[in-house]
């Protein structure tokens, strides 16, 4: 997939600015504070349908204006594809796909985009969350459904532990309990499987592309379940049995802690260099490359899903790297698909050929 054109209407620092790119690599050059990362922003809300970095829409309107609008064209699988975004205070963020409005659950048609930030590090130093999550999106790019048995299992979760609670004040409460608990042993059981797939679709990619990246070892990646003690088979029966014997013997616990203590929703993916946790022990670089490894496993992952590889947005990606990481990744996005990077300089960059932009106070210009 690529973008050849993307034009911007009081998105973020932009009054308005539009800009052709190229089908190889493009390069966003600029001074801290330019507006840099926010046009890779816009690119992006196109595919995901919301801002990697703000919770809500609204926050990617200019300050003082009522309304954002992000168009872009690009060609996908042989195809055009005119995509317009509007975004309103307060009512969030619609899409037009060749004219046709698509929800959350037919992102899929939309432009087909990975994004690598600088907050991706915390892929790797953040909670179990982040990585819970990336999981769930890899599983959820793969087969949409798993966004449903994803809501189920926190329905299942937030009403076990509503019982859990009220049952301290209502021991009649505790007729529900069983119920929420069977009813999140089958959910979770599914959100499980589905991370478990993803894992092992995604886990062959990402040792390649840190092997790549940094001429060093592999990683190792393992799902550690809060609820078996070793990593589960992604195999839902089985998952389900396990989840509903654990919390059968978990349950006088649950009680008092009013709240379910073991579950998928404290599961962590756990990565580790060299034997040891790349969450506690890597260094920045390490864990910048780890990070970058997982995103660019995620494309090559939903380029087998797509049949073609998605637009690969790079912010800030090659600063932390040392110059035989910065001339492997050059060398990755010289020859693969479509790239949009950001960089404060383009000195010392790898890569040959392609466009830079200049970006100042929101304008763009092109520079060679
Ligand atoms: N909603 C908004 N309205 C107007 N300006 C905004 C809005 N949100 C952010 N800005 C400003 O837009 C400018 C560009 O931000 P952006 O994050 O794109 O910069 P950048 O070029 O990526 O910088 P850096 O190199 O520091 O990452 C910043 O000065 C920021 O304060
Ligand atoms: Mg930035």
């Amino acid at each position: 997939m690529e973008v050849s054109r993307v034009e911007l209407t009081n998105f973020r620092n932009y009054e308005t600015a539009a800009v052709g790119m190229e089908p190889g690599f493009n390069l966003i050059v600029g001074s801290n504070g330019q507006g840099k990362t926010s046009l890779l922003e816009a690119v992006y809300c196109l595919s995901a349908l919301g801002s990697h970095r703000a919770p809500t829409a609204g926050s990617m309107i200019r300050h003082g204006e009522e309304r954002a609008f992000v168009r872009a064209k690009a060609t996908g699988a042989g195809s055009g594809l005119d995509v317009d975004a509007e975004i309103v205070r307060g009512g969030g963020i619609k899409v037009w796909v060749n004219k046709q409005r698509i929800g959350k659950g037919a992102r899929d048609r939309s432009l087909a985009a990975i994004l690598f930030s600088p907050e991706d590090l915390d892929l790797i130093k953040g909670g179990p969350e982040q990585r819970r999550r990336f999981l769930d999106h890899a599983a959820a790019r793969a087969r949409p459904v798993t966004t449903t048995d994803r809501q189920e299992f926190d329905k299942a979760l937030r009403q076990r532990n509503g019982v859990l609670k009220a049952a301290r004040t209502n021991p009649r409460a505790l007729k529900q309990l069983e119920v929420w608990t069977e009813q999140l042993a089958s959910t979770g059981a599914a959100v499980v499987t589905n991370r478990l797939r993803a894992l092992g679709q995604l886990l062959p990619e990402v040792k390649r592309r840190y092997v790549d990246l940094a001429s060093a070892e592999p990683p190792e990646l393992n799902y550690h379940a809060s609820w078996a003690d070793e990593q589960p088979e992604p195999d839902e029966r089985a998952v389900a049995e396990t989840l509903r014997q654990r919390m059968a013997e978990t349950q006088a616990r649950d009680l008092e802690a009013a709240s379910t203590l073991a579950g998928p929703h404290r599961d962590d993916l756990v990565i580790e260099l060299s034997g040891s946790a790349a969450r506690l022990f890597a260094s920045q670089g390490e864990q910048r490359s780890l990070a970058l490894s997982l995103r660019l496993a995620e494309r090559d992952v939903a380029a087998r899903v797509f049949g073609e590889e998605p637009i690969l947005l790079l912010d800030d990606v090659f600063s932390e790297l040392d110059q035989n990481r910065r001339d492997r990744l050059g060398e990755l996005v010289s020859t693969s698909g479509q790239t949009i990077a950001t960089a404060t300089s383009a000195e010392s960059l790898p890569v040959k050929g392609g466009r830079t932009l200049m970006v100042e106070g929101g304008r763009l210009s092109e520079v060679g």
